[in-house]
């Protein structure tokens, strides 16, 4: 794990993994979270002004609730991301129903270059609640009460948070060429040290990335 001195910092080298992806394949297909975490990072490489023009991006998870909804992963990525560089909208996908094909198109050209992961408070990755299988592949999922709590500050109410998303499964995760996990923040670091450090367990979702053999991991406070 690397700690960083601030979240500029940690916004700044993830996007340069970002970048150095996309220049030197430009077809890259890259697996992207959303939340509070990766929102510098969007801010960066919205102004490197890369070319995304042959890039294929897939979302890690989307809420079970109207994909217009301004609270939906949809209207999140646009407005962050694809709304403000050259990405073609046919070319972001997000799980969807069947998910079978969801994973066919991701499996596409021999899979997926890059995956950005965040880490939820209870160890998640993307919406793969403690739990949930090693082997799990695209599905839908109950929220867990500490993610709908943890997701209450981007919604009006902890009423509005959708109780189900669909999400790539830990097994999905796993298949991606590489993966950079980035954290912010002290609950988050003493997740990342279970999950690292502590015993490969499916009560610690995160713990799978273990067993991964090229994850890369940033942190800041
Ligand atoms: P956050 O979410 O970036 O909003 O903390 C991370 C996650 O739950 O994966």
């Amino acid at each position: 794990m690397k700690v960083l001195k601030s979240y500029n910092e940690l916004s700044y080298v993830v996007a340069d993994i970002v970048e150095e992806q996309v220049q030197e394949y430009p077809f890259s297909k890259l697996v992207l979270p959303t939340g509070s975490t990766p929102l510098g990072l969007y801010e960066e490489l919205v102004n490197r002004e890369l070319d995304w023009s042959l890039v294929v991006t897939f979302n890690l998870d989307e809420y079970i609730m109207n994909i217009n909804h301004p609270y939906s992963y949809h209207s999140y990525m646009r407005k962050n991301l694809f709304d403000r560089i050259n990405i073609y909208p046919d070319n972001c996908h997000f799980p969807f129903r069947p998910t079978l094909s969801f994973e066919d198109k991701m499996n596409v050209n021999k899979g997926i270059d890059l995956c950005i992961l965040g880490i939820g408070s209870n160890g998640h990755i993307a919406f793969n609640e403690p739990g949930s299988a090693f082997d799990s592949r695209t599905r839908v999922v109950d929220l867990t009460e500490q993610t709908i709590k943890d997701n209450s500050i981007h919604f009006d109410s902890i009423d509005d948070v959708p109780k189900q998303a669909i999400t790539m499964g830990l097994g999905t995760i796993m298949e991606a060429k590489k993966i950079v996990l980035m954290a912010k923040g002290q609950s988050k670091f003493n997740m990342l040290n279970l999950a690292f450090i502590g015993e490969v367990t499916e009560d610690v979702p995160a713990s799978i990335l273990q067993k991964h053999n090229n994850v890369e991991v940033y942190y800041c406070d």
